[in-house]
C-alpha cells in the first residue's frame, strides 16, 4: 500500500506502546508493575460523574456546536482569568473545546504551521509534539535549556536555535516528563523573546494544577502575565489529569477569538464536537468550585507525597542514578546512561531489560528527545512505587 506523504514521517505515540506491552504482559500472567502510564490512577471524582449521567438522562446527547457548548466555552474562559493573575479579558469566543489537549495542539498546529515553517519544542519534550508538528509539514526543531538550569529555556538558547523560518514554540510547564516548572520570571523572559520575533507561544499547562511548589500550589502560567508582555499565544489546557478524566476525552485551547474561529472551522470539518455528556461533565468539574477544590486538593496530595516517597526511595536505593527533582506533573526523569553497557545501548534497551527481569514498565527517554534517561511515573500506589523501586535495585 502507498501511503500519504502527509503521515510519511508520522511515529506511533511510543508512551502508549509501552504502556500496551505491559498490559499485555499482564494479561499474559506476568507480575508487572507498570509505571509507564501518563494518567492519574484516581477515579473521576463522583460529583462530575453524576452530572455526565444527569445530562445523559436529561437529553444532552445531540450535536452540540463544533467548537463546544457555549456555556463550557464560557466556563473555560471564566477559570482561566479566574487562576491567572494577569488581568486577561476573555470570553467563550477565545475557547475551542476539543476532544482531548491532544486535539487542541493538533488544531492550533495545523491551523498555524505549514511547510517551510520551524517550530521550537523545548526538550525534553511530550512526544507528541514532534509528530503533531510532522502532520501539519512544518519542522520541528529541538532545543534545551542548560542542566543546571532543569533544561529551562532562556532567551539565550531561544535566539541561538531561531532562523528566519521560526514560527512557533511549544513549551510545557509543568513539564511532562521532566516535571520542571518555569517561574514567572522565566515565562516572562520567553514570552518577551516570543512577542518581539513574532513567534506564537503554545503553552502546554495541562499540568498546571499539579504543582509541589511551596510558594505556588499552582504552577505559574502565561495568563499570569499582562496581556502587554503577551504576543500570539495558545494555552492548551483540559481536565484530563486534574480530574481524572482522561477517558473522558475534553480539553481546550484558548488563543485571540481569530485563531479559535479558524481552529473551531477546523475542527467542525473533522470532528465536530467533542463528546456532548463529556462536555457536560467537564462544566461541572469547572462550576461546581468548592467540590472541584476538595477533589483536585485530595489527588495533588496524593501526587505530592509519592512525589516525595520516589525522591527518597530512589535517593537511598539508587543512589547512582541521578533525576530531576521533580516541582509539578507526576513524573520522575530518571538519568541511567550510567549503566548502559555494549548490550544494553540506551534507553530502549535499558526499559526493555527492566521489563523482562524485573516486572517494572517505564518509558524510554529516547521518546522525549533524551537517551539518557527514562520517564517514571508515579501516578500509583505508595506500595506500588515502593514494591518497583525496590525491584529496580535489587541485582
Ligand atoms: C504534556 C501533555 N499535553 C497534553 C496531553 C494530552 O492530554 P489529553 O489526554 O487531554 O489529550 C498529555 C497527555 O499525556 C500530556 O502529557
Amino acid at each position: 500500500m502507498k501511503y500519504s506523504e502527509n503521515i510519511s514521517r508520522l511515529q506511533p505515540s511510543a508512551t502508549m506502546a509501552v504502556s500496551s506491552l505491559a498490559k499485555k504482559l499482564a494479561a499474559e500472567g506476568r507480575d508487572i508493575i507498570n509505571l509507564s502510564a501518563g494518567e492519574p490512577d484516581f477515579d473521576t471524582p463522583s460529583f462530575i460523574v453524576d452530572a455526565a449521567i444527569a445530562g445523559i438522562r436529561s437529553g444532552k446527547t445531540r450535536y452540540t456546536p463544533a467548537s463546544g457548548l457555549p456555556e463550557l466555552r464560557r466556563a473555560v474562559a471564566e477559570s482561566a482569568v479566574r487562576s491567572s493573575a494577569g488581568g486577561w479579558t476573555l470570553s467563550g469566543e477565545n475557547v475551542v473545546v476539543t476532544a482531548g489537549a491532544k486535539q487542541s495542539l493538533f488544531n492550533t498546529c495545523f491551523s498555524l504551521f505549514g511547510p517551510g515553517d520551524e517550530v521550537l519544542v523545548a526538550s525534553p519534550y511530550w512526544t507528541t509534539y514532534p509528530e503533531i508538528v510532522k502532520l501539519a509539514r512544518a519542522e520541528p526543531v529541538f532545543l534545551t535549556g542548560a542542566e543546571e538550569r532543569d533544561f529551562k529555556l532562556s532567551a539565550e538558547d531561544l535566539e541561538r536555535a531561531r532562523t528566519p523560518r521560526t514560527r512557533g514554540l511549544i513549551l510545557c510547564s509543568p513539564s511532562n516528563p521532566a516535571g520542571t516548572v518555569y517561574t514567572l520570571a522565566e515565562l516572562r523572559e520567553v514570552a518577551r523573546w516570543a512577542r518581539e520575533r513574532d513567534v506564537c507561544v503554545i503553552s502546554d499547562e495541562i499540568y498546571r494544577q499539579i504543582c509541589f511548589k511551596d510558594d505556588s500550589p499552582v504552577a505559574p502560567g502565561l495568563l499570569d502575565l499582562q496581556p502587554s508582555e503577551v504576543g500570539a499565544f495558545v494555552v492548551v489546557d483540559g481536565v484530563s489529569k486534574t480530574f481524572a478524566m482522561t477517558g473522558w476525552r475534553i480539553g481546550y485551547m484558548l488563543a485571540d477569538a481569530g485563531l479559535a474561529s479558524k481552529a473551531g472551522a477546523l475542527q467542525s470539518q473533522t470532528t465536530s464536537n467533542a463528546a456532548t455528556p463529556s462536555q457536560v461533565a467537564a462544566l461541572a468539574a469547572l462550576t461546581q468550585r468548592d467540590a472541584a477544590s476538595a477533589a483536585i486538593h485530595e489527588m495533588v496530595t496524593a501526587f505530592h507525597r509519592r512525589r516525595d516517597l520516589v525522591v527518597r526511595l530512589v535517593g537511598e536505593k539508587l543512589p547512582s542514578l541521578s533525576f530531576l527533582q521533580p516541582e509539578g506533573a507526576f513524573y520522575l526523569f530518571l538519568r541511567v546512561d550510567s549503566e548502559y553497557s555494549d548490550e544494553i545501548s540506551g534507553s530502549a534497551e535499558w526499559c526493555s531489560d527492566v521489563l523482562e527481569r524485573k516486572g517494572v514498565a517505564l518509558v524510554p527517554g529516547v521518546a522525549f528527545g533524551d537517551d539518557r534517561y527514562v520517564r517514571l511515573s508515579f501516578a500509583t500506589s505508595d506500595e506500588l512505587l515502593t514494591d518497583a523501586i525496590e525491584r529496580l535495585a535489587s541485582g
